[in-house]
């Protein structure tokens, strides 16, 4: 079985390049499908997720050419099927977005309900209102959900929450719908509005992306398009709280300041220093974290794909910290993995309560998800001694090249997939 086998102890220090955003690539991925003309998708990350959506794109018929291991030409004229096998939606949820593309096109889709994930429940409920709402019928039946419409016609949706997933997809949806569409309580996430601009270069008319209310004036048809994913906010963020666990000083690069905004906000509180460039932001950290408090929100709040990784800081922090999700309920599986290597953690509903403690040591550690995998990697990295990390392929889904850059900061780190390997590891770093 593949793990990591990290050894802690080293600040990480140097430069590190983020690569493009796998959220919003799924997205645009989706919405590529969208045009018969060729799309040339840059910067996508190299990254299970996205892989397994282009496997399920290509099923039903899309031509899908690798330029290099970050761009993609995409060409959709000889689509042959709106249905969408179950092997791709188990795999990845994120599969439902062919759903929002490919009624927004063909005025029909079907996929396989995307089941339950490991971070709690994941309903689909205001993604189907708002299908409906554009004139879809709308049928769940045999663990499958279909859409489809004679025509679509633009209507006014108001989201019960603020989800990403719904934003997306209803804007899909919409952009060749007749008439007006209004999301309004829409999401505001990065990769929410480089999905409308993507889709705006191939010409639909989305305006107010970024903000809660978000105009569609139905078009025709859409065109091809070169589009340049943008950086990854949470992997950068994920390399910021390296750096402030393990007192590194590292330099994030090809990121947007703005982005991280609320991320380098906790970490000044917690007594890192943050320097910001025009693509890149450097943090310090040079003495003991200090203690705060986070909940999660929707952006510009603080994200729960954010929540695990500053958990794991915290736990190494002075003081007593509470961290509140308020997005997923079952988001910190995680914890009694860091309780594994010393850390003072209780979990008291939507809370998890961090006394900080001055040393975690290293443990057989098992990844739960993507983001409380990565998390677990960070504890390790400043824990004492030898750590592995298990059920690496969530972390593989999100992460692109993660040991190799951790390595390339000074971590000592390596993905092993048999017990000599894993000696011959902890021979080399002793
Ligand atoms: C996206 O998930 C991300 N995934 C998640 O990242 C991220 O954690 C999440 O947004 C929140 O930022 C992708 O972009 C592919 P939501 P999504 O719809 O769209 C409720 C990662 O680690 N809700 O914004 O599925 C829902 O239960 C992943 O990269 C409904 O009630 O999340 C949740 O409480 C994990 N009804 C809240 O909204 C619905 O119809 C936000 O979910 C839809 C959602």
């Amino acid at each position: 079985m593949e793990q990591y086998v990290i050894k802690g102890g080293n600040s990480l220090v140097g430069d590190v390049e983020i690569c493009g955003a796998k959220n919003a690539a799924l997205g645009i991925l989706a919405a590529s499908l969208m045009t018969d003309e060729s799309v040339i998708i840059e910067n996508l990350p190299d990254v299970s997720d996205i892989n397994v959506l282009i496997q399920a794109m290509e099923s039903i018929g899309a031509i899908v050419e690798h330029l290099d291991r970050h761009t993609v030409k995409i060409n959709s004229s000889l689509i042959s099927s709106q249905t969408v096998d179950s092997i791709y939606i188990k795999k990845i949820r994120a599969s439902y977005y062919m759903l929002g593309s490919l009624l927004g096109k063909y005025k029909r889709a079907e996929v396989a309900l995307p089941g339950g994930c490991n971070i709690g429940s994941r309903p689909i409920d205001q993604h189907t209102k708002g299908f409906k709402a554009l004139g879809a019928d709308v049928k769940i039946s045999h663990g499958r959900i279909s859409a489809q419409a004679e025509k679509l016609v633009g209507n006014h949706i108001y989201l019960d929450v603020v989800t990403v997933g719904a934003t997306i997809n209803i804007m899909m949806a919409a952009v060749m719908a007749e008439g007006k569409t209004t999301i309004e309580n829409a999401a505001k996430e990065p990769h929410v509005v480089d999905v409308a601009n993507f889709l705006n270069s191939m010409g639909a008319n989305i305006k107010g992306a970024g903000t809660d209310v978000i105009r569609i004036r139905g078009v025709e048809k859409l065109h091809g398009t070169t589009y340049s994913i943008i950086p990854d906010q949470i992997e950068a963020g994920t390399f910021m709280f390296a750096a402030a666990i393990t007192k590194g000083d590292v330099m994030i690069k090809n990121i947007i300041p703005k982005h991280l905004e609320s991320i380098s906000a906790k970490l000044i509180e917690m007594g890192c220093e943050i320097e910001e460039f025009d693509e890149s932001l450097r943090v310090v950290a040079s003495k003991r974290l200090r203690q705060t408090h986070v909940k999660t929100l929707p952006y510009p709040g603080f994200p729960t794909d954010m929540q695990p990784q500053i958990v794991a800081a915290l736990s190494l922090s002075e003081g007593l910290s509470v961290v509140t999700e308020s997005i997923f309920e079952n988001r910190f599986r995680y914890v009694d993995e860091l309780t594994k290597m010393g850390a003072s953690i209780k979990v008291e509903g939507n809370s998890a309560i961090v006394q900080g403690v001055g040393r975690i040591t290293g443990a057989a550690l098992s990844a739960p998800d993507l983001r409380a995998g990565a998390a677990l990697v960070l504890a390790a990295l400043a824990a004492d001694g030898f750590s592995t990390v298990d059920d690496v392929v969530y972390i593989e889904r999100g992460y692109e090249d993660f040991p190799e850059k951790l390595k390339s900061l000074g971590a000592m780190i390596e993905k092993v997939s048999t017990e000599q390997e894993l000696t011959k590891f902890k021979l080399k770093v002793g």
